[in-house]
């Protein structure tokens, strides 16, 4: 099952493009209180947007039912299928520069949470979780500073941050 913890983390060092930076192994160069701490308002519209781009849950597996044409393509009944949650979030046909954190962007419908009869039950809590966590890290360290590499989730199918050193 999903490591709920490194799920929520994952959209947190999102929010800081210092994170990003780093990763390319820049000088981090945001300035202090990161992206989010000039415009605590944008909060909701900011998780959605992180969940949009993190795609905590990159994709699940499933079978066809019946036969079914998707955007052209044939499927039989009974084939196997790769539903890509992070691709599809990142569909530059719905989304204006689809590869940019842009918390401004307008609020769409995502598929971070699945979609159909097994779309996430836990979707309003993990909302709940995510905007708690970040209203209550710029309440709290307003000015926190990544100070170490970041560590990043290897599993196949999740996308995450196990370990995210920073400095208060
Ligand atoms: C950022 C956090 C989370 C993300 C991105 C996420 C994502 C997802 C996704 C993509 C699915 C669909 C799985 C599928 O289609 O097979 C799913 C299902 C599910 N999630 Fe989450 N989830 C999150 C947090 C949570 C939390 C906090 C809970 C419970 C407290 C939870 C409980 C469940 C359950 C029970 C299902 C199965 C639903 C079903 O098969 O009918 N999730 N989740």
């Amino acid at each position: 099952m999903l490591a709920r913890r490194e799920l929520v983390a994952a959209p947190i060092a999102s929010a800081d493009p210092r994170v990003a930076i780093r990763q390319r192994g820049k000088r981090a160069a945001a300035p202090r209180g990161g992206l989010l701490a000039r415009s605590p308002a944008q909060l909701t519209a900011a998780v959605e947007e992180l969940l949009r781009f993190e795609s905590p849950v990159q994709y699940q597996a499933r079978r066809a039912t019946r036969q079914v044409c998707v955007h052209g393509v044939q499927i039989p009944a009974g084939a196997r299928v790769v539903l890509l949650w992070g691709s599809a979030n990142r569909d530059e046909r719905r989304w204006r520069r689809a590869d940019r954190l842009d918390i401004a962007r307008e609020a769409k419908r995502h598929l971070a949470f699945g979609e159909g009869i097994h779309h996430c039950l836990g979707a309003p809590l993990a909302r709940l979780e995510g905007r708690i966590v970040l209203e209550q890290v710029l309440a709290h360290m307003p000015s926190y500073r990544i100070v170490g590499p970041v560590e990043r989730v290897t599993t196949h199918n999740t996308r995450g941050v196990v370990r995210l050193p920073i400095e208060v």
